[in-house]
């Protein structure tokens, strides 16, 4: 329910501006932010957010899913229209496939960078410095290091000594 105001009150806000009250907004939702977080016009919903300090989170980016935990860690960029979403649903049966909902967490570790309208899933760890290359999709782990692409995404090169 605070999400869902907090929501409201980022929609009319700037989208590249007043960071230090959607600190205090998205803090006041319950999400544990750092410092000198900057986040542009994103949506949260239900989830338990971690934000590590210098982080940037682009415009009409969202995250959610179920009651899982979702870490971002330090220093890492997100660019625009990402997607993390954490909820998901069993394999139903014919009548409906869509069966029992649950989520699980998702770490996103320091330093990393995500492109353009990624989409990042359920129970997924990115590795420290990784980069995902913009509109893929992480459905598996993403080791530390590396430039990941692709629907679904996987390991191109790695990218430092
Ligand atoms: C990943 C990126 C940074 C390119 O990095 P790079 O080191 O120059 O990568 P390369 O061009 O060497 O590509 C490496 C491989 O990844 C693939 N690749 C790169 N970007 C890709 C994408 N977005 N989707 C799918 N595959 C991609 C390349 O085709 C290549 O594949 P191959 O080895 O099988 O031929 C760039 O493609 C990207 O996605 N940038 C994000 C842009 C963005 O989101 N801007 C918004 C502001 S942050």
């Amino acid at each position: 329910m605070i999400y869902y105001i907090v929501n409201l009150i980022f929609f009319f806000l700037p989208a590249s501006r007043l960071y230090a009250f959607k600190k205090v907004l998205l803090s006041w939702a319950g999400a544990k932010i750092g410092k000198n977080v900057r986040v542009m016009k994103i949506r949260v919903q239900g989830v338990n957010l971690y934000i590590g300090d210098n982080t940037f989170i682009g415009d009409e980016s969202m995250i959610m899913g179920g009651k899982s935990n979702i870490y971002i860690g330090k220093n890492c960029d997100i660019s625009s229209h990402v997607s993390i979403i954490s909820g998901t649903h069993k394999i139903g049966n014919i009548d409906k496939a869509a069966g029992d909902g649950y989520s699980e967490d998702i770490t996103i570790e320091d330093g990393v960078w995500i492109g353009f309208g990624a989409i990042i899933l359920h129970g997924v760890t990115i590795g420290k410095g990784s980069i995902i290359a913009a509109g893929s999709v992480v459905n598996k782990n993403i080791p530390s290091g590396v430039l990941a692409a692709g629907v679904p995404a996987i390991v191109k090169k790695k990218l430092y000594e």
